[in-house]
């Protein structure tokens, strides 16, 4: 009995302690063999060795028990200091990043037309004339061409100068109705404060069955986006000319600056221009093979967006790639 609680108290690990329980308690074990020798005991002292029996098992079960919980509070304390981590250990931390402020913008722009249905479509970079100028009301020589000034390659090709080009595309691949924007990127010859060639712009064109699509629907589109985008603003229509709509707009909003008193970014009109729109020319839908439909269309650049939201001063900041202006909208 001795020996046994011996072996208990002795078993420096759960393993060890395990292999002891077996050899205790297992149904070969020692207690059970003591058990089997009941049998052989004579009738009138069976009583007093069952409870011999008993007794030891129970004191070798509370000694086994008391060893238990010292081996797993041992194993405890073991996993967790092979598991420590000094917390007061100096690390660098990963640097968070962000969206530069162009596309975060973009992405605002976007999600405001995908929440109303309109398709994201894209086009290529490098356009031909056709797509770019001649299928938007644009013939060669016209003088509204001189409003873009190209990029032009070799063979004839360009680097599109709006990403009005993917109306043309889409329509010629898709049958009305049509609801859609393109964002993308454009390039014009063009450097100053308010200017870099490559620039980003979203398209916007809806067409549907003549009748259905009005000047009335385009402004109340553009106001609630603007509003969105702009928070509280008045917003004004003006009549302007673009080839490809007719009659077109420019889209006004209530100067953010000094709203409305007139200031120094707004020229102190109390308005800033920030996008362009109209009634899809007849031309365009000839130029595509659209019969009987109408539709509104409507272009903006996104970094003048930015420029705004953000008041960033000098456009051309944002494609320098320097990370002190970068930092500032994380
Ligand atoms: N493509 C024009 C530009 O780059 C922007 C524009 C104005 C697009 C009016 C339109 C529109 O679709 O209707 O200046």
């Amino acid at each position: 009995m001795k020996e046994l609680e011996e072996k208990i108290v002795q078993a420096d690990c759960l393993e060890t302690l395990e292999k002891v329980r077996v050899e205790l308690f297992g149904k070969k074990g020692v207690m059970a063999a003591e058990f089997a020798k009941m049998k052989d005991v004579p009738g009138p002292e069976k009583k007093a060795f069952a409870e011999g029996l008993n007794k030891n098992k129970a004191a070798l079960q509370s000694a086994f028990d008391a060893r238990f919980e010292v081996l797993k509070a041992d194993e405890i304390e073991r996993v967790l200091k092979s598991e420590e981590i000094d917390v007061s250990l100096y690390s660098t931390l990963a640097k968070k990043g962000a969206l530069h402020p162009v596309m975060e913008t973009m992405d605002k722009i976007i999600d405001y037309f995908v929440a109303l249905n309109f398709a994201v479509e894209s086009g290529p970079m490098v356009e031909d004339d056709f797509h770019n100028f001649e299928a938007l009301n644009l013939p060669k020589y016209h003088p509204a061409r001189d409003m873009q000034d190209t990029f032009y390659f070799k063979d004839g090709g360009l680097l599109r100068t709006h990403t009005s080009p993917v109306q043309i595309r889409t329509m010629l691949e898709t049958k009305p109705p049509i609801r859609m924007i393109a964002p993308g990127t454009v390039f014009r010859r063009d450097f100053d404060v308010t200017h870099t060639p490559m620039f980003h712009q979203v398209e916007g064109l809806v067409v549907d069955e003549k009748g259905k699509v009005s000047f009335a629907n385009l402004k109340s589109i553009l106001t609630d986006f603007l509003q969105y985008m702009f928070g509280d603003v008045d917003v004004r229509f003006r009549p302007s000319f673009f080839p490809f709509t007719e009659p077109s707009a420019e889209v006004d909003i209530s100067c953010i600056f000094c709203e409305g008193e007139g200031c120094r970014i707004c020229s102190h009109t109390g308005w800033l221009e920030v996008l362009g729109c109209g009634i899809v020319d007849p031309n365009v839908f000839k130029a595509v093979g659209y019969d009987d439909v109408s539709g509104y269309a409507f272009g903006l650049g996104v970094e003048r967006f930015a420029m705004l939201m953000h008041q960033i001063p000098d456009l051309r900041s944002l494609f320098e790639g320097d990370i002190r202006l970068l930092e500032q909208f994380r």
